[in-house]
């Protein structure tokens, strides 16, 4: 059973909407990484690391995640990274790719912003054109950060428009409400940039709500607080706002106690759109398909619901409307020839 499960998830054909790059740095491309860039890590193996990656709650999964990107200096680190987590999700089939970049986490250390985009920018045209995923780039700024950090973090993306899509929020969110960002969002939503926000995830269903109605966003990132507020819920549900819910980070960061009783189905009869992705794969233990198996045993999903998340996963990108059409349809053929 369990096999066959693990063999129709790794053949769904599926969005991932809910990426860091940054958290996709595996140890093993960590180390050779910082060996030729001459930068110490504070681990001595691969496996050292691997036991350093228990965390309690988010802030004690960021301080290392923020450190592990220390070693990231050149153009090509960023391409290596892009690279090595598009041959990983290609091998999981899938298709279509939104992924987060954190600007000021390599700008603070001295890192270029052109740096950085340009090596990830690279991996993602050459993905497309290989593996046939499609993607669009997210810039995050970090909310732990002040506003006027922000403000020179989306002057300094402006030049690469044409190649930014959307525009997020990460890092710490209890005590950094959606509201500190609201004149930066609005700003970049004059220049153009499609919004989305982190919210819900540790921060109170309040910080959803201020996410929707002061930023103006077309996506919640997790969202899972919702539940907390019926109106939210709602709200939500009315305006068919997708929420990128990611399993194994929420168990890993504490957010859950265990996926025995994710709350996935109980959303999905309310009407909300879900989808499920792996926020930071290399630090929580799993990449998409993971994250599909991770709630389909304990939840005993059937195969129709798993393929109606994967549906979910192309409604909720930013896909154009006939493309996600065309993407769903192929959703809809791997299930009808499923034996
Ligand atoms: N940055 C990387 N992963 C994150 C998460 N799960 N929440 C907030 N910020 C993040
Ligand atoms: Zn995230």
């Amino acid at each position: 059973m369990t096999a066959t499960l693990e063999k129709f998830i790794a053949g769904l054909p599926k969005a991932e909407l809910h990426l860091h790059i940054e958290g996709t740095f595996e140890p093993e491309l960590m180390f050779e990484i910082a060996q030729r860039n001459k930068r110490q890590i504070r681990f001595n193996s691969v496996e050292e690391v691997k036991q350093a990656y228990r965390f309690n709650n988010l802030q004690e999964f960021l301080d290392i995640y923020y450190e592990g990107a220390n070693v990231l200096i050149e153009e090509r680190d960023f391409y290596d990274l892009t690279r090595a987590y598009l041959q990983r999700v290609h091998a999981q089939n899938v298709q279509h790719v939104e992924i987060f970049f954190d600007p000021q986490t390599h700008t603070d250390r001295g890192i270029s912003f052109d740096t950085v985009i340009k090596g990830i920018y690279r991996a993602l045209e050459e993905g497309e054109k290989q593996f046939g995923i499609s993607f669009k780039l997210i810039m995050c700024f970090l909310r732990h950060l002040p506003e006027e950090a922000a403000f020179k973090t989306l002057e300094e993306a402006l030049p690469f428009k044409d190649w930014i899509y959307g525009v997020g929020l990460d890092s710490s969110e209890l005590g950094h409400p959606p509201s500190k960002f609201e004149r930066v969002f609005a700003k970049a939503r004059e220049a153009g940039f499609t919004l989305m926000a982190h919210a819900g995830e540790e921060g109170p269903s309040a910080y959803i709500w201020e996410a929707l109605t002061q930023l103006n966003v077309a996506r919640i990132d997790h969202g899972n607080r919702c539940l907390d507020d019926e109106r939210l819920v709602q709200e939500l549900a009315a305006r068919q706002m997708a929420l990128t819910l990611c399993p194994l980070s929420n168990r890993a960061l504490k957010v859950v106690q265990t996926l025995d009783n994710y709350p996935i189905q109980k959303m999905m009869d309310k009407g909300l759109l879900i989808t499920i992705n792996s926020d930071d794969p290399a630090y929580f233990g799993g990449y998409i398909n993971e994250n599909y198996l991770g709630i389909a045993q304990p939840l005993h999903l059937s195969k129709e619901t798993l393929a109606e998340l994967a549906k979910n996963s192309f409604r909720a990108s930013f896909l154009p409307e006939e493309e996600k059409e065309k993407r769903i349809a192929r959703v809809e053929a791997y299930l009808a020839n499923w034996d």
